[in-house]
């Protein structure tokens, strides 16, 4: 007997902050997220990998650079990974006036992220290539109970997992089915998203996260027929949100959170 899917809110369209406020300032940084809320974003967006260490960091790839070398996060220690410093080319221009004293380049935990913004935002955490980190599944479960994330806040779920990798999201439903989870798919598996495999992957998640190059109209139907909401990404141009917002889609992945906010407005 499978436990029923979480529920995700109907007649909302999301806009998710992918990577914080990405466009403005570096990646996973503290500052983005912060810019991402300033702009009103419903969720930000973080990846999570683990280091040697075991803790998990809020970070995009699996390798980090050092020096002229490519070593892997898992095989980095968090100390090590906070010496690093982001490259000064990553700062971007921001467009609003902002007082902090956030370090743009470091690169943070998700406890420092979860402490820093409490459940004043609702984060929509992605699990990369889980199954090089095993455990990570429990260990995250664990973080978002200890710091008393796992609720219903604003009427939006707080917390929304996603990954790529069916067999990660499972545990998470046996284990936490409160929690509304996000199968993603790149642009190269569009053929298996056919009506039968939407109703099997509607037993354990409540929508799919899909390259915005493979969503047409059929797509959102065949999901929405599924019980699934449809989140496309990554979705920065105005007319492609425009597009998106006509196709029925219920929330998109983007970089620019102040110009979704601002389509949204004027339609
Ligand atoms: O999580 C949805 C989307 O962000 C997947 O692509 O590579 O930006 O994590 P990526
Ligand atoms: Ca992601």
């Amino acid at each position: 007997q499978q436990d029923k899917v979480a529920s995700l809110p109907d007649n909302e369209f999301l806009i998710i902050a992918h990577r914080g406020a990405s466009a403005y300032a570096p990646e996973h940084s503290l500052l983005s997220y912060e810019l991402a809320v300033q702009m009103q974003a419903d969720y930000i967006e973080l990846d999570v990998h683990r280091t040697q260490d075991k803790e998990l960091v809020a970070l995009h790839d699996r390798f980090i650079e050092l020096g002229n070398d490519k070593q892997a996060i898992a095989d980095t220690t968090f100390k090590q990974l906070k010496a690093i410093q982001r490259k000064a080319s990553q700062r971007k221009k921001i467009p609003v006036t902002m007082q902090t004293d956030i370090d743009p380049l470091r690169i943070v935990s998700t406890e420092e992220v979860f402490s820093h913004f409490k459940d004043d935002v609702n984060y929509y955490i992605e699990l990369k290539t889980p199954s090089t980190y095993p455990g990570i599944e429990k260990t995250l479960l664990q973080q978002l109970r200890d710091n008393n994330l796992l609720q219903q806040g604003n009427g939006f779920p707080t917390v929304i997992l996603q990954s790529f990798d069916g067999d990660a999201l499972k545990e998470i439903h046996k284990e936490e089915p409160s929690i509304p989870l996000i199968q993603l798919y790149s642009e190269k598996n569009e053929s298996m998203l056919t009506k039968s495999h939407l109703r099997k992957v509607a037993k354990y998640a409540s929508g799919i996260g899909v390259d915005e190059k493979i969503v047409t109209k059929e797509l959102v139907d065949r999901a929405h027929a599924a019980g699934l909401h449809v989140h496309p990404f990554t979705v920065n141009d105005k007319d492609a949100i425009r597009r998106m917002i006509e196709l029925q889609v219920n929330g998109i992945f983007t970089d620019v959170p102040d110009v979704a906010v601002e389509v949204l407005k004027e339609m």
